[in-house]
């Protein structure tokens, strides 16, 4: 299968067309970005990292867990093929354990178990700063069903628990994660865009070590190393 025209360029993937109108070709590249954009930078062979990591993950996921994924096949290190979605356009936000804007929010110290996972729905659109929204605010707006709101909340529950286990018994605790889901032309939701060290809080079990894009975001340092960490961690 073979890139044609781009149709979509974001902050950290290409989007391209193929030869069958169901299918198109994801292209992760090095380019970080933070803060909605503001903060940019390189984080070198991250999109290799990230398009081989988010693969394996949507497999399993896929085969254990029974969650429905845009994932088609690895084409190369940073390209995949995939079925091409309609992207609902809503940041699914999945939390264990507070950190970022969750312990921002409401005053509850970074690292602070929860008592149990909690969702969370933010409007994607940078220039709003992706806002936090209900149920009724998706439902007033359009932006799904109270049927695909029903799938995208059982789904990220059971990929929230799925992956949980996984990472632990990798020696790693998933604080939080971001998710997004994609319709088919009948309406039916697919996991889609990508589960990498961009997209989750990953921290070390032992030392707490923080092993993901945060590392970038607070100019933390090692921030190669933790990407490559994380593919040792999940490719053994
Ligand atoms: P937050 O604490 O900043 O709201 O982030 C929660 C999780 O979502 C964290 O694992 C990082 C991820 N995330 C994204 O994938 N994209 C984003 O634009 C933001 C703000 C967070």
């Amino acid at each position: 299968m073979e890139k044609r025209e781009q149709i979509y360029e974001g902050k950290a993937k290409k989007v391209f067309a193929t030869d069958d109108p169901s299918l198109c070709i994801v292209s992760y590249k090095d380019d970080a970005t933070a803060f909605n954009g503001l903060k940019k930078g390189t984080i070198s062979g991250k999109g290799v990292v990230n398009n081989r990591m988010s693969n394996r993950l949507m497999q399993l996921l896929s085969q254990d867990a029974g969650i429905p994924t845009h994932f088609v096949k690895e084409l190369s290190d940073r390209d995949t093929l995939v079925k091409r979605v309609r992207i609902v356009p809503l940041e699914v936000i999945v939390r264990n354990v507070a950190a970022g804007s969750f312990s921002k929010r409401f005053g509850v110290p970074e690292g602070t178990d929860l008592l149990c996972p909690t969702i969370e729905f933010c409007y994607k659109n940078d220039e709003l700063g992706d806002p936090m929204v209900n149920e009724y605010h998706i439902y007033a707006c359009g932006w799904a069903t109270r049927e695909q709101v029903r799938s995208i909340t059982d789904y990220a529950f059971r990929v929230n628990s799925y992956l949980s286990d996984f990472f632990l018994a990798r020696g790693i605790i998933l604080v939080d994660f971001k998710l997004e889901f994609g319709t088919l032309d009948d309406g039916t939701i697919v996991l889609a865009d990508e589960i990498s060290p961009d997209t989750c809080r990953f921290w070390d079990s032992a030392t707490r070590e923080k092993l993901d894009k945060d590392r970038f975001r607070r100019d933390l340092g090692g921030v190669e190393e933790a990407y490559g960490e994380m593919m040792k961690r999940v490719f053994g």
